[in-house]
């Protein structure tokens, strides 16, 4: 994992400068809201680091998008100076687990978190997570066309991170709805706003909750526990500290919402790219061991979350725009994967790039804050890709795929295909 070092922090903050939000460098008529971030995020993100690197928006309020990868660096190497207390979204919430909490809890969150989500215990999945994808592929290969977000993007995920978290895997395609729901309002401008509540999140809360009930009384009982995270969690203990039942639920709730929408991007959009880019969907059926790279490749090149937001806890100055100390500040994952400083020829989606240099892509964050599911989320986008290789010949785009609208999440919502069916014996 990346270290996070944050010792120059505070003398970077210090600026002599005057606030003003306003700043020229800052201005830019950029709607992070309008159709053109879903549709076509590349040309968006290079006109606005072209233009202001640092681009202010005024909706719902002051904030700002850091565009280039030296600022979002800057940003996520200094946690004590870019706080995640308000929230990893565009509205300034409180409290919650991991993203929306700083050292010292934000440490002790990820190890207690670690206990059960380690790279060896999820990468141990691989064999099951296999067996599920052929799986899915038997219950709709002979219809030889579909939605392939619908048949297999989308169940996958759901259904693996049931199994970690120990959720049955039917409730899960039942509030799956409600998680998109969730996630959307992480950058919805009218709820950073509103603050709203939401009444459906009342099922999740009380399922969460009567589990995490159970659970309590079987241990009590001294019965035998089934092996998942959620008894990792309820059984976890750091330093004498034990987990809460609300500590519990908040995990749990994160989890859920975390580790299946961003994995059913990852698959979408790699098999879309790979369909419009026929060469290189050549190369990789001409040699599998380019697996791997295509993974890493569609996570530059479409990063899944567009990024996430940071608040300064002191006054201070990015790319020569003065920020007002609690300013909200999106560290654009996406643009950074594309800025040319950083990467060769950033806007050619190429699967033979060097596979080293692909893992530096931010797709999955950095810093102290670096996703704990990404080993689980490559495994997945792998044993995907090989088997659509392989069981479903001559795979074809048969229509123009719907984006994502939650603004947070980038990528194929639906993935119009077709694909030769076996024949019948
Ligand atoms: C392609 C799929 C995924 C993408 C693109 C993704 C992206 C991210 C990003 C960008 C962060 C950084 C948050 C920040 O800096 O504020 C993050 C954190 C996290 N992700 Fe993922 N994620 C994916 C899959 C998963 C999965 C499958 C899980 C769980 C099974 C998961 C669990 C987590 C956790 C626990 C954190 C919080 C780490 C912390 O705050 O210390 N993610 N993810």
């Amino acid at each position: 994992m990346d270290e996070a070092t944050d010792t120059d922090g505070a003398a970077e903050a210090a600026s002599d400068k005057t606030a003003d939000p306003i700043d020229d460098r800052a201005s830019g008529d950029f709607d992070f809201f309008s159709p053109a971030f879903r549709t076509d995020p590349h040309a968006e993100y290079e006109r606005m680091r072209t233009e202001c690197p640092i681009a202010h928006a005024t909706e719902p309020f002051d904030w700002y998008a850091a565009t280039t990868e030296a600022t979002v660096k800057q940003i996520i190497r200094k946690p004590k100076l870019w706080s995640s207390k308000h929230g990893p979204g565009l509205a300034y919430s409180g409290g919650g687990v991991l993203v929306s909490v700083d050292p010292p809890q934000h440490t002790s969150d990820r190890r207690l978190v670690q206990q059960a989500f380690n790279a060896d215990a999820l990468l141990a999945l691989e064999p099951d997570i296999r067996t599920l994808v052929d799986h899915e592929i038997d219950t709709f290969v002979d219809r030889g066309e579909g939605d392939l977000q619908e048949l297999l993007g989308t169940p996958v995920p759901l259904i693996v991170i049931a199994w970690l978290l120990g959720l049955d895997p039917d409730y899960c395609r039942e509030i799956r709805p409600r998680a998109d729901a969730v996630i959307a309002r992480h950058a919805d401008k009218q709820s950073a706003k509103e603050s709203t509540s939401d009444p459906n999140r009342v099922d999740e809360v009380t399922y969460f909750g009567e589990m995490i009930g159970t659970r309590r009384q079987m241990l009590a009982a001294g019965e035998e526990l089934p092996d998942d995270t959620l008894t990792a969690l309820l059984t976890a203990e750091l330093d004498g500290r034990v987990l809460t039942d609300a500590d519990v639920l908040g995990f749990m709730m994160f989890l859920f919402i975390a580790g299946s929408q961003t994995t059913t991007q990852l698959i979408g959009n790699m098999v879309w790219r790979l369909l419009q880019n026929p060469e290189q969907m050549e190369l990789l059926r001409n040699d599998r061991s380019l697996i791997p790279h295509a993974v890493e490749e569609s996570l530059r090149y479409d990063a899944p979350v567009h990024g996430l937001f940071r608040t300064n806890n002191e006054e201070t100055e990015l790319e020569g725009v003065t920020l007002p100390a609690d300013s909200k500040v999106m560290c654009t994952f996406f643009a950074a994967n594309m800025d040319p400083a950083a990467w060769d020829d950033p806007h050619t989606f190429d699967i033979t790039r060097d596979l080293d240099t692909l893992k530096k892509h931010w797709a999955f964050g950095k810093g102290i804050h670096l996703c704990m599911g990404a080993p689980l989320s490559r495994v997945e986008g792998a044993v995907a890709l090989e088997a659509i290789l392989d069981r479903l010949p001559n795979l074809r785009l048969t229509g123009e795929p719907t984006m994502i609208s939650a603004p947070v999440l980038h990528g194929v919502e639906k993935l119009p295909v077709a694909w030769d069916a076996p024949q019948a014996d």
